[in-house]
């Protein structure tokens, strides 16, 4: 262990990381943690924690010595996001359920399949804009951002467009069963029951007789002869409005605060060049991404930079402090959607790019690697542009704003703005 490691000045406390303080700017004690405790045990909530940027990448990747299952996936017990999603493909760890779930789906969320769609997210993205277009300003976050990936996925998923709405009350029902205590939890238990009744005949209809909507398709998915059984497709429906729909409406959110209160002078490069759309969501999710941290347990002791993790401990991989580690990145710090030495392309699941430059850990890498990360990138840059399309002069309505900042990490770490407004003049 190095002289630094063990410097009394840089103790954590670890009750820090519950306080408002960490929720918002994390990244001083990331730093420290990255410079003094690589390895940092967390005794107040027996855990471990991996910060730096080739440390998190290479837990990613070692599927023999961390696994993201807690319980057994086959086991007669309900656990994790079970309750609320059904059966899905988060808790099934490294086994190889999770490969066979994430074979028969994964292909429909990229490629030729994924453009297949592209049309409609231009036309939902402007519906979307035309009812706040004539006010001259807007709430990102509640107008726009949250609007956006929830319909298209109901799009996507070919469900009748007078049902959009209700599909709107359902996934906010889901998403706060998920984890904000127990009159959320039965209102989600609720929707839960009432988008399974709902779906169960038009699964039975699309097995029959596919389309060629998501739905259909993933119904009849095929990969090596094994289909997804009618309560995995209700369990992988009600996790792609939550794993799909809740983090990209963030990540939109995301990059209009960072350019209007970060970089506002860089918000006029990407009005000039449509294109930078999607360098403003790479570097967003190096920056500040939507989710900070990702949850292993390992399956082995594992000893690493002098310190030992012991076999059955609960880890976490902090990504976003990866994303600032200035061993990857040239002055991590400061947001710039043209810095040289960030893959600003297509992402990659094993996480190092031919052409040298690293890229950002923001959908996690390797085996559960997002498998909506075409989507989400496509998806943003086309509502963004869309929206910078129609309007003139962008700004902050309000000089200050208090920041984006995460709920408590171990609801999963979402970040975002609470409100966002921002004033335009029309195009
Ligand atoms: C900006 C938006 C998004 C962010 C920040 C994000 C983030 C992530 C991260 C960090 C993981 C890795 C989990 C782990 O390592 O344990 C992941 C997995 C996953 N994501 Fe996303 N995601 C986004 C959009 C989407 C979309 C649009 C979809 C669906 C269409 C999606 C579906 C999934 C699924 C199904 C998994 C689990 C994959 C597996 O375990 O094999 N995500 N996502």
């Amino acid at each position: 262990m190095s002289e630094a490691i063990k410097t009394p000045a840089a103790e954590i406390d670890p009750r820090v990381f519950d306080t408002p303080e960490f929720q918002k700017d994390p990244f001083p004690i990331y730093q420290q943690l990255r410079d003094h405790h690589p390895i940092y045990h967390d005794r107040f909530h027996n855990r471990w924690i991996i910060s730096r940027y080739w440390d998190v990448d290479g837990a990613f990747q070692d599927n023999e010595s961390y696994d993201r299952a807690v319980y057994k996936p086959d086991g007669p017990y309900e656990f994790g996001s079970r309750h609320i999603f059904g059966p899905n493909i988060l808790e099934y760890g490294n086994s190889g359920e999770h490969r066979r779930l994430r074979n028969i789906v994964a292909g429909q969320f990229v490629g030729q399949k994924l453009q297949d769609f592209i049309p409609m997210i231009h036309q939902i993205s402007d519906e979307v804009i035309d009812k706040f277009i004539d006010d001259g300003e807007v709430e990102i976050v509640r107008q726009f951002a949250s609007q956006l990936p929830i319909r298209v996925i109901s799009n996507m998923l070919g469900l009748p467009r007078e049902d959009e709405d209700t599909f709107v009350e359902w996934y906010q029902a889901l998403i706060a069963g998920l984890g904000f205590g127990g009159e959320h939890l039965m209102a989600g238990l609720e929707a839960r029951n009432e988008m399974w009744n709902y779906i169960d005949p038009l699964i039975t209809e699309r097995s029959k007789n596919p389309g060629e909507d998501l739905l259909s398709r993933i119904c009849v998915a095929e990969m090596d002869g094994s289909r997804m059984s009618p309560d995995e497709v209700k369990g992988f429906v009600a996790l792609l409005l939550a794993a799909g729909g809740d983090t990209t409406e963030k990540a939109i959110a995301n990059m209009w605060y960072h350019l209007m209160y970060t970089r506002p002078d860089q918000l006029q490069d990407v009005i000039d060049n449509e294109d930078l759309w999607e360098n403003t969501f790479t570097e967003m999710m190096r920056y500040d991404p939507v989710v900070h941290a990702q949850f292993r347990h390992t399956t082995r002791e594992i000893e690493i930079h002098g310190d030992v993790i012991p076999e059955r401990a609960g880890v976490i991989l902090y990504l976003g402090a990866g994303n600032r580690d200035e061993r990857a990145f040239k002055d991590p710090d400061t947001f710039n959607i043209h810095r040289d030495d960030l893959h600003m392309g297509k992402e990659n699941r094993s996480g190092r790019y031919k052409d040298g430059k690293n890229g950002h850990l923001g959908f996690g890498i390797g085996q559960h690697f997002c498998m909506g990360y075409a989507m989400a990138r496509q998806e943003s840059a086309i509502a963004c542009s869309k929206l910078a399309a129609r309007i003139k002069n962008p700004r902050p309505k309000f000089a200050e704003h208090e920041g984006i900042s995460s709920p408590s990490i171990d609801s999963g770490g979402f970040r975002t703005p609470d409100e966002l407004w921002m004033t335009f003049d029309k195009n």
